[in-house]
This record gives structure tokens, C-alpha cells and sequence, in this order.
């Protein structure tokens, strides 16, 4: 037998997510039961609410994602999780479905770390070629990953204080926009002028981190001194300028490190990844330098369980094994 098929399961933090994935690269079926209405009135996830949902969506969320696909448990290879990083309590449920599956069915165990699936979700598009360079950019994580094979991942930069995720919904609630913030600022972005002088936070010559919490407070800052001069921003133009922050420094640092480690590949992932204005100034920088970019289709820059299949695919191809120990490990390294 050739093909391999891995069950994919994603928990760990507001999506339950369950997918079919074949041979790490094609996609026969893919479930995301989102929660984000859920979590919508409190502005953001509750890490209590968003397990209690898991708990409730699981058993469905897999039985559709077996139906979809029109697959029985006979052909699946391997369950691959999500281990880490996440909530606690939301990354358990999945933990704990997919051992208690893979123990009933005897099939091997396979755990992947949250930000491998974010980068393997563009294995969908395109075969990748080493060495390459990864931007992650998500609610929880900014950063940069050098790769010189499948599965093996060097951190050579990360943010210092806010994921660029996270900075995006920061900027959302104080414009009082609804969760999740990051695609509404995109919007406004889209009709806006960066005619508003946000901070770029550079860093040392030479580093790769990032740093997003300045940003943050200058927006705040800003809006809430214009308030009380009786003034009111433009929504529209604080969103591009802030966007336009963000994008400047993500797309530099990302330009700079490809050049360093000399890459073939350069490729984008995370929720952040299906911001439409970092991907068009992504695109148009990297058209220049030749060095073909990778970008998910939106579908897939979310959280999903394709991506942690596709990663997992990888991991249970060169013999990685996880035990009926394993354990939900919200603060797991790459
Ligand atoms: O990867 P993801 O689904 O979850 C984490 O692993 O964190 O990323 C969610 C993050 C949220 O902060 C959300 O606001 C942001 O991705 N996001 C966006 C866009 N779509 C989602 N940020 C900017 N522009 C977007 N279009
Ligand atoms: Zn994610």
C-alpha cells in the first residue's frame, strides 16, 4: 500500500476542527465548526466556554468529516492532534478523543505542535523546496522559522510582547469594532488613508523579532487624545495606518532573513496570513526578488485540522510516535 491517510484533529483554541488528509498533501475532507459567535458577546475566546463547545462538537465534527470524505476507519494510517500550544482545556478535548480513537482503533498516535500545521498548510499548494523561510502570524504567535527539511523548524525570530494577531484585535476593540478584530480593520483598511504616523518598532540592526505592543498603545494613545480634544479619527485611516505599520515590518523583516539564509521558498501562515493587504504587498515584494512566495487560501490561513494532518503526515513518515501519555501542553516549543 502506497497512500497513507492521517485523521487530523484541531482544538486548541475556538475552532473544532476534524479533517481527512492524503499522503500530507490532498485534501479529502476538511470539518471546522467554528465558535466565533460564541465568543463574539464577550469580545473574545473564554477559554471555559470554548472547551465546554468542544466537548459538545467533537463526536459530530468527526462522524461529518468521516461522511464527507466517504472513508471508514479501516483506511486511516494515523490520528495526528494538536498537543500545543493553545488553552489548556480546549486542547484536552482533542487530545483525548484522539487517544481514546486511536487506542479503540489501533492506529498510531501522532502529536503536532499548533504553528507546524500553520506552515504545513501550504503543502496543499505547492511541494515544498528547502531551505525556507516561514512567517507565522497568528492570534498567539509572530514569527520566523528557517527550515532546511520536513519537520524540522529553527526559530530565528519571534515577537518580544504581542502577536500581530493579537495587536489586531486590540486595535479592533478600541474602535469598537466586533471579535474577531482582525478581518474588520482589514476592511476599513481597504477604504482608508495611512495619513496617521504610527511607530515601527525595528528593533536591534540585525534581529528578526518583532514587536507589536508599542504600535498598540500609540493607536490608543492617539485615538483617545483626539477624543478629548473633541476630534474623532477616521476609523477607516486608523485601520490603514495601523495595517500599514504592521505590514511594513512584517514584510521587511520576512525580506531580510530570506536574503540572509538565501531560501527558495518563502511562505506564510497563520489567521493573519488571509489579511488581504499583507498578502498583496508580500506578493508584489517578493515578484521583485524572485523568490516565489507561498500564501494559503483563506480557507486554510484559519485554524484547521488539514494542516495538522499535513504536518502530521510528516512526522508519522519519519517514525515519530506519540505515547498513551500524551499530554495537552499549552506553552509546547516548536
Ligand atoms: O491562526 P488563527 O486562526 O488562530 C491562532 O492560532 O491564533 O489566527 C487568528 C487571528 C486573530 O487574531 C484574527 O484577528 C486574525 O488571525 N485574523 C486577521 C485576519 N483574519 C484573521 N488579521 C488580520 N487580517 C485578517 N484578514
Ligand atoms: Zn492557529
Amino acid at each position: 500500500k502506497t497512500d497513507n491517510y492521517i485523521l487530523g484533529i484541531e482544538t486548541s483554541c475556538d475552532e473544532t476542527a476534524a479533517a481527512i488528509v492524503k499522503n500530507g498533501k490532498e485534501i479529502i475532507a476538511n470539518v471546522v465548526a467554528s465558535q466565533i459567535d460564541s465568543h463574539k458577546r464577550f469580545g473574545g475566546v473564554v477559554p471555559e466556554v470554548a472547551s465546554r463547545h468542544h466537548v459538545e462538537q467533537i463526536t459530530m465534527v468527526l462522524e461529518e468529516t468521516f461522511k464527507k470524505a466517504d472513508m471508514t476507519w479501516k483506511q486511516i494510517d494515523a490520528v495526528a492532534v494538536t498537543e500545543g500550544p493553545g488553552l489548556v482545556g480546549a486542547l484536552l478535548v482533542g487530545v483525548n478523543a484522539a487517544k481514546a480513537l486511536a487506542f479503540a482503533k489501533q492506529k498510531p498516535l501522532v502529536g503536532v505542535h499548533h504553528i507546524a500545521g500553520h506552515i504545513y498548510a501550504n503543502r496543499f499548494e505547492r511541494e515544498f523546496e528547502f531551505p525556507l523561510l516561514a512567517l507565522i502570524v497568528s492570534g498567539g504567535h509572530t514569527e520566523l522559522v528557517l527550515m532546511k527539511e520536513h519537520g524540522s523548524y529553527e526559530l530565528i525570530g519571534e515577537t518580544r510582547d504581542d502577536a500581530a494577531g493579537e495587536a489586531y484585535d486590540k486595535v479592533a476593540r478600541v474602535l469598537e469594532l466586533p471579535y474577531p478584530g482582525g478581518p474588520q480593520i482589514d476592511r476599513l483598511a481597504a477604504e482608508g488613508e495611512e495619513s496617521i504616523d504610527f511607530p515601527r518598532a525595528w528593533l536591534d540592526k540585525d534581529s528578526f523579532d518583532f514587536s507589536f505592543s508599542g504600535l498598540k498603545s500609540s493607536v490608543i494613545n492617539k485615538t483617545h487624545n483626539a477624543a478629548q480634544r473633541g476630534e474623532n479619527l477616521d476609523k477607516h485611516d486608523i485601520a490603514a495606518s495601523f495595517q500599514a505599520s504592521v505590514v511594513d515590518v512584517l514584510i521587511t523583516k520576512t525580506w531580510k532573513a530570506a536574503e540572509k539564509y538565501h531560501v527558495k521558498q518563502v511562505i506564510v501562515a497563520g489567521g493573519v496570513a488571509a489579511n488581504q493587504g499583507l498578502r498583496q504587498a508580500l506578493t508584489e515584494k517578493f515578484k521583485r526578488t524572485g523568490i516565489p512566495l507561498l500564501v494559503p487560501p483563506l480557507k486554510l490561513c484559519t485554524d484547521n485540522a488539514a494542516m495538522i494532518a499535513a504536518a502530521g503526515f510528516v512526522s508519522y513518515k519519519q517514525g515519530k510516535r506519540s505515547g498513551w501519555d500524551l499530554n495537552a501542553n499549552p506553552s509546547l516549543v516548536l
